[in-house]
């Protein structure tokens, strides 16, 4: 998609949101769920059709952790630290995880608090699959080494 062709859009993704109250945040997540990332190139739109600055939207965008600012990896993987699968080794497992994956590239390890699965932790969102009872071996299962 050319920056032309994002931009028009982003715009039409925020126009679709500007008569909702707080509509910033769901256009937010509309852009992002859409086209993948929010590109910083995409601040001065989102700003012009909420009446914000370009500081204002920018200043959403940092502050929470869910929005992206480049292009994902090919894999994501986010493991649970709520207390239910803390108390099953949640902690452990993404310390774990963290390790064995450090320097690759095509992996992003994160953390997310409860995924509403409490009863089968520990729990990781891989790729965006939910997936239960997970340990380090599965994990690594779903995130192969890329060939060389
Ligand atoms: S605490 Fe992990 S799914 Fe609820």
């Amino acid at each position: 998609m050319s920056a032309v062709e994002r931009a028009r859009r982003v715009r039409e993704i925020a126009d679709g949101h500007v008569a909702l109250r707080g509509g910033l945040l769901p256009a937010l997540h509309a852009v992002q769920d859409e086209l993948g990332h929010l590109d910083p190139a995409d601040s001065p739109t989102l700003a012009e059709v909420f009446g914000l600055s370009t500081a204002e939207v920018h200043g959403v965008v940092s502050f929470y952790d869910d929005f992206r600012t480049a292009p994902p990896p090919p894999h994501v993987v986010r493991v649970c630290r709520g207390e239910a699968c803390q108390s099953v080794g949640s902690e452990e497992l993404l310390a774990q995880v963290r390790d064995t994956l450090a320097g690759r590239a095509d992996v992003e390890v994160g953390e997310v608090f409860c995924l509403g699965n409490c009863a089968l932790g520990p729990c990781a969102l891989l790729d965006g699959v939910l997936r239960g009872r997970v340990d380090h071996d599965a994990i690594l299962r779903q995130v192969p080494e890329p060939p060389r």
